[in-house]
């Protein structure tokens, strides 16, 4: 039996969320936010804290410096339930951060990476990682230090007999370097959102990205907002929708997205299925409180219906 059955590598950050702001910024003035958030960061972590969350165990094998913030970090995903064990401390180096300033539909995203960049593959403990039943990884082009050995954390984690999904996020350099095309070849599940997709493809819109991206990977789920998500396996076409919403606070939705997606397809539900649960948590972020909230009873009606195996 495997001890864990998601392990997560990537980074850990926490987000300083700026509601409220002012739609145009201008250099010189002072913008003042209504409201400031202060919350746990980072794909890869939140990530790994929601699918806690939701009741799988979680390992993360990660990095942070040795400053208040990386101890913030650390106590959040703890909290979560996530087995923090595996969370390198560099001693004289600072984590990294990100300044979200959300705008009306869009939003500004200020990193500073600090140690994202410093995680090898010498830190990581494979024997603890491959325990797993899945790896996951986010933020591909944020993980500098662990690049050059991806082919290689990806090919041993397939032989040790893991399934494998990566959300590549953003490439803030833009670049969407073919490097990542060979690490395709050992992933079971490519989670990128619409605009990635198309990067990634060199693809006008999503359906053309799906196409391309289906021929490299079993299956290509694209997110897509408000309009949900669609997938492809093979030559199978598959759309899924998020629940109506009235509002909704966008930071962190993909990758509670993928926390939900990953949970359904670990035990081996239909990608139908696995859309389905996803979209609902990318909207409801599951929390650890013990207090109920909107997220549980979203997902209660499915549960029934057999859908979800509980935690
Ligand atoms: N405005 C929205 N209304 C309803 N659901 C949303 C909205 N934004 C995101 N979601 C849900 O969260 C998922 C992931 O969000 P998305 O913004 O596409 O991903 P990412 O954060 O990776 O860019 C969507 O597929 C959808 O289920
Ligand atoms: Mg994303």
């Amino acid at each position: 039996m495997p001890t864990l059955d998601v392990s997560v590598v990537g980074e850990l950050n926490l987000d300083i969320i700026f509601y409220g702001l002012p739609e145009k910024l201008e250099l010189e003035r002072e913008h003042l936010a209504k409201e400031l958030s202060i919350t746990l960061g980072s794909s890869s972590a939140i990530f790994a804290h929601n699918l806690s969350c939701l009741g799988d165990r979680v390992g993360f094998s990660s990095c942070i410096g040795s400053d208040p913030l990386g101890e913030i970090c650390l106590k959040r995903l703890g909290e979560g339930g996530v087995d923090i064990s595996q969370v390198r401390k560099f001693a004289g180096k600072t984590t990294g951060l990100t300044a979200i300033l959300p705008q009306r539909k869009e939003r500004y995203i200020l990193t500073y990476p600090g140690t994202m960049y410093d995680l090898s593959l010498a830190h990581l403990d494979l024997s603890y990682i491959f325990s797993a039943k899945h790896l996951h990884l986010s933020s591909y082009f944020l993980q500098k230090g662990l690049r050059p050995a991806m082919v290689e954390l990806f090919r041993k984690a397939k032989e040790a007999g893991l399934s494998t999904s990566l959300d590549t996020n953003d490439d803030p350099d833009n670049r969407w370097s073919p490097d990542i095309q060979l690490v395709f070849k050992y992933v079971d599940i490519l989670l990128p959102n619409e605009n990635e997709a198309c990067k990634l493809a060199g693809a006008a819109d999503f359906r053309q990205a799906a196409e391309i991206l289906s021929k490299k990977v079993p299956l290509v789920v694209i997110k897509r907002g408000s309009q949900g998500a669609y997938a492809r396996r093979g030559a199978e076409k598959l759309e899924g929708f998020p629940p109506p919403v009235t509002s909704v606070d966008v930071v962190g939705a993909g990758d509670s997205f993928d926390a939900g997606f990953i949970r359904q397809f670990i035990r081996g539900a239909s990608p139908a299925d696995c859309l389905q649960y996803a979209n609902i948590v990318g909207i409801a972020k599951p929390s650890c409180a013990s207090t109920p909230l909107p997220w549980q009873a979203a997902i209660a009606p499915l549960a029934r219906r057999g859908t979800l195996q509980s935690g």
